[in-house]
C-alpha cells in the first residue's frame, strides 16, 4: 500500500481541473505530505497559498473548493480546510484496517510491485584493489547495497556492478615492489600481506619524491599569500577609516599564510622524517627514478608484457580473495564484478571511433586526446602522450558496454563527491555519443570524519583500515551485548556462541546503519560511541526494538502462522494503536522516498519513527493481558506487523535482525 500515491491520484483529477499547468499539478501533488500533528489530521496539503497568485483566488477559496470535490470515500473522511488554506485529511479506521489486513496475510506486507520496471545497473563499491580497502569504501558499499535492495524489493532489475580497479597505477607499485623488494618468506607464508607492505612501501617512495617536487611550489604559494597579508596590512595602517573591515581582510589573509605555511612544514616534515630513517632514506637513493619506472611497469603491464601480465593474473585471485572476504563479512554481494581490465581491450578501437564520431569534440592537443565539452573550462582526457589510457577512457567503454549488455533505464555510481567532475563530464560525452535515454546519475556522497573535523585517520595519519573498523565495532558490540546479558533480571540467557554471533550482527549494523542514517550527501563524524548506543536513531536501537517486539510475541506463546492467517481483525481504537497502524501502512511511501533520490535515510528515519511509535504503543496499550481475547489477538498482529517491517526494512539496509539481544 502507498497511502500517498492513493491520496495523490485522488487529488489529481481535481487539480488538473483548476486549469493550472501539467507542472504546477505535479508541484502541488508533491505538497501532499504526512501530517506534523495527528490533530490536524494524517495528512496534508499546503499548495492551496501557491496556487492563490496563478489562479487570483483566494488560497482559502482554492483549498475549499479541492476539499469539496476531492473524492476520499472509502478512503478517508471528507477533507477539511484550516487557517488560510491548509487541507487536512484524516485516513478512516475502516480503511486503514482493512489495508492492514492485507499486509498481515502477504509476504510483501501489502506493497505491491510497481507496475513498470526498470532495469538498473548500479556501481557501487569498486575498490582499487592491491591495497587494502579503508573506511573510504564503507559509504559505497553500504550506500549502494541498500538502493540494490530497495530498488529490487520495488520490482525493478537491478544489476549490481563492482567495478573494482583492477588496471591501475597501483598494479604498477606492486610490480615494482615485487620485483625489488620482495620479501620470498614472507610472500610464501602470507602473500597479502607481503603485497600490501609492498604497496605501502611503494607508495612511501613515490610520495616522497612527489613531496619533494611539490616543495617549491609551496614555498612559492607561502611566500605570496605572506607578501598579500603584509601588504594589505601596511595599506591598512595608511587608512585609518576602513579599520574594522580591514581587520576582518587581514584575518583571513593571515589564516592563508598560517595555512600554507603549516602544509610546506607538514611536507618538510613528512621529508624529515623519512631522511632521519637510515633504510628510508637508503632506498630513496637508491630508487631516485621511482616514480617514472612505476608507470613504466604499468604501462608494461598494458602493453601485454608477459612476466608483468603473469605477475597480474598470479596477484589478481589473491587481490579478489582479499576484498571478498571482507564483502562476506558485510554481507555484501554483487551480480557482476567486471573491473576495469574488463575492459582494456576495447580502449583503443573506442578513441579512434569517438575521434572520427566526433572530430569536433574529441580531439588532440598536446599530444593527448582530449574531450573539449561545451561549457567546460577542462578537457576530458581519454588518451595521454604516452599512448597510455584513462580512468575516463574505461568508464566510456564501461557504458557502452553496459547498454548493449543490458539496455538499462539508468546507471547510478554510487561514488564520493570528489569525482563530481569527472562524472559531469563523463555523462555529457555519453550524451553526445547518443546515449540520451539513459538516466546517467551519480549518486554522490561526503566524507567519513574524525571528532577532529579531518577525515577520519588513524593517530599515525594513515587511512583507517576498513578491516580494523568492523573487529572494533564487533569487540565494542560484544562488551555491550554481554553487560546487557549479564544485568538480566533471570540472570544471563545467552551462550558464548549466541554471544559472539549477536555481537557480530550488531557490530556490523551500528556501522551500517551510522552510515546510512546520515544525509548522504553530508561529511559525518564517525563515533563508536554514538552508532552502538542503545537509544536514539542507531542500528543498535533498532535491532533492540525488533528483539523486544519478537519477544512479546514469542512469550506469548504465539502460533505466528495460525495469527496471521486467522483473519482476524486489527482495533484502532486507542491513539496509540492507531498511530502505530498508520505507520506500519507508511512502509510503501518510505521506500518510494528512499528512491526517489536514492537516499538511505529516508529509510532509516522511517524506522526509527515507527519504532518510537511501537514503543509509545507497547507502553499504553497491554497486548499479552489485553481485556478481551479479540483485543489481545489485534494487538499480537501489530506486533507481528511491526516485527516483520522492522525486518523487512533493515534488510533492505542490509541489516541482520537477532531475537534476542
Ligand atoms: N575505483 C574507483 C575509485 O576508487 C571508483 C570507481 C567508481 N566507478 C566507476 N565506474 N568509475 O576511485
Amino acid at each position: 500500500m502507498n497511502l500517498l500515491a492513493e491520496l495523490r491520484r485522488r487529488f489529481e483529477p481535481v487539480l488538473a481541473g483548476l486549469g493550472i499547468s501539467p507542472d504546477d499539478v505535479q508541484k502541488s501533488l508533491e505538497m501532499i505530505r504526512p501530517a506534523q500533528d495527528a490533530r490536524f489530521g494524517n495528512y496534508q496539503a499546503n499548495f492551496a497559498m501557491p496556487l492563490a497568485k496563478a489562479l487570483g483566488k483566494p488560497s482559502r477559496e482554492i483549498a475549499a473548493e479541492v476539499a469539496a470535490k476531492v473524492d476520499l470515500r472509502g478512503l478517508a473522511a471528507p477533507a477539511d480546510v484550516a487557517g488560510p488554506g491548509f487541507i487536512n485529511v484524516r485516513l478512516d479506521n475502516n480503511f486503514l484496517t482493512e489495508r492492514l489486513a492485507v499486509a498481515v496475510s502477504d509476504d510483501r506486507l501489502g506493497i505491491a510491485p510497481v507496475a513498470q520496471p526498470k532495469t538498473y545497473i548500479v556501481d557501487f563499491s569498486a575498490p582499487n584493489v592491491a591495497k587494502s580497502m579503508h573506511v573510504g569504501h564503507i559509504r559505497s558499499t553500504v550506500i549502494g547495497q541498500a538502493i540494490v535492495e530497495t530498488l529490487r524489493f520495488l520490482g525493478h532489475r537491478v544489476i549490481g556492478d563492482n567495478h573494482i580497479g583492477d588496471w591501475g597505477t597501483q598494479f604498477g607499485m606492486i610490480l615494482y615492489g615485487y620485483k625489488h623488494f620482495r620479501d620470498d618468506a614472507a610472500y610464501q607464508a602470507n602473500p597479502v600481506v607481503e603485497l600490501s607492505r609492498l604497496y605501502r612501501l611503494v607508495a612511501t617512495l613515490v610520495g616522497y619524491f612527489e613531496t619533494k617536487a611539490e616543495l617549491p611550489e609551496l614555498q612559492k604559494r607561502l611566500q605570496e599569500a605572506d607578501a598579500v597579508a603584509t601588504a594589505h596590512k601596511q595599506a591598512a595602517a595608511a587608512d585609518p577609516q576602513a579599520q574594522k573591515k580591514a581587520a576582518k581582510e587581514q584575518r583571513r589573509l593571515d589564516g592563508r599564510v598560517a595555512d600554507a605555511r603549516a602544509e610546506l612544514s607538514a611536507a618538510q616534515t613528512k621529508l624529515a622524517a623519512a631522511d632521519a630513517d637510515p633504510e628510508l632514506s637508503k632506498l630513496v637513493r637508491e630508487h631516485a627514478t621511482i616514480a617514472d619506472d612505476v608507470l613504466t611497469e604499468t604501462a608494461k603491464l598494458h602493453a601485454g608484457d608477459a612476466e608483468n601480465r603473469r605477475l597480474w593474473q598470479e596477484f589478481m585471485p589473491l587481490c579478489l580473495a582479499e576484498v571478498d572476504r571482507i564483502y562476506r563479512r558485510l554481507g555484501v554481494t554483487f551480480d557482476e564484478t567486471l573491473g576495469e581490465s574488463f575492459y582494456h581491450e576495447q580502449l583503443g578501437p573506442l578513441v579512434a571511433e569517438l575521434r572520427s564520431q566526433l572530430p569536433e569534440v574529441v580531439r588532440e592537443s598536446g599530444g593527448a586526446v582530449c574531450v573539449f565539452l561545451p561549457g567546460q573550462a577542462t578537457p576530458m582526457i581519454v588518451q595521454k602522450k604516452d599512448g597510455a589510457y584513462l580512468y575516463a577512457t574505461t568508464d566510456l567503454a564501461t557504458i557502452r558496454y553496459r547498454m548493449e549488455r543490458w539496455r538499462p533505464d539508468a546507471m547510478l555510481y554510487v561514488v564520493d563527491h570528489r569525482q563530481s567532475l569527472h562524472f559531469e563530464q563523463l555523462f555529457a560525452m555519453a550524451r553526445l555519443w547518443g546515449y540520451r535515454d539513459v538516466d546517467l546519475r551519480h549518486i554522490s556522497f561526503g566524507t567519513v570524519l574524525g571528532d577532529d573535523g579531518r577525515p577520519f585517520k588513524t593517530r599515525s595519519g594513515d587511512t583507517v583500515g576498513l578491516e580494523g573498523l568492523l573487529d572494533e565495532a564487533v569487540s565494542r558490540a560484544a562488551a555491550i551485548v554481554s553487560e546487557n546479558d549479564d544485568k538480566k533480571p533471570a540472570g544471563p540467557e545467552l551462550s558464548a556462541d549466541e554471544r559472539a554471533r549477536i555481537a557480530d550482527a550488531v557490530g556490523i549494523a551500528s556501522l551500517k546503519y551510522a552510515d546510512l542514517s546520515q544525509n548522504r550527501t553530508s561529511d559525518y563524524v564517525f563515533s563508536y560511541d554514538k552508532m552502538l548506543a542503545m537509544t536514539g536513531n542507531t542500528g543498535t536501537y533498532l535491532q533492540y526494538a525488533y528483539a523486544r517486539v519478537h519477544g512479546v510475541v514469542a512469550k506469548g506463546r504465539v502460533d505466528v502462522a495460525a495469527l496471521r492467517a486467522s483473519g482476524a481483525a486489527i482495533r484502532l481504537d486507542a491513539d496509540a494503536e492507531r498511530a502505530l497502524g498508520l505507520e506500519l501502512l507508511r512502509f510503501g511511501d518510505a521506500l518510494d522516498d528512499t528512491v526517489a533520490d536514492f537516499r538511505p535515510n529516508q529509510l532509516t528515519s522511517y524506522l526509527f519513527e515507527l519504532a518510537n511509535r511501537y514503543s509509545t504503543f507497547y507502553e499504553q496499550c497491554p497486548v499479552l493481558k489485553a481485556e478481551t481475547e479479540a483485543l489481545r489477538t489485534s494487538r499480537l498482529l501489530l506486533c507481528d506487523l511491526t516485527a516483520r517491517t522492522l525486518e523487512r526494512g533493515l534488510s533492505l539496509l542490509g541489516i541482520e535482525v537477532v531475537e534476542k539481544m
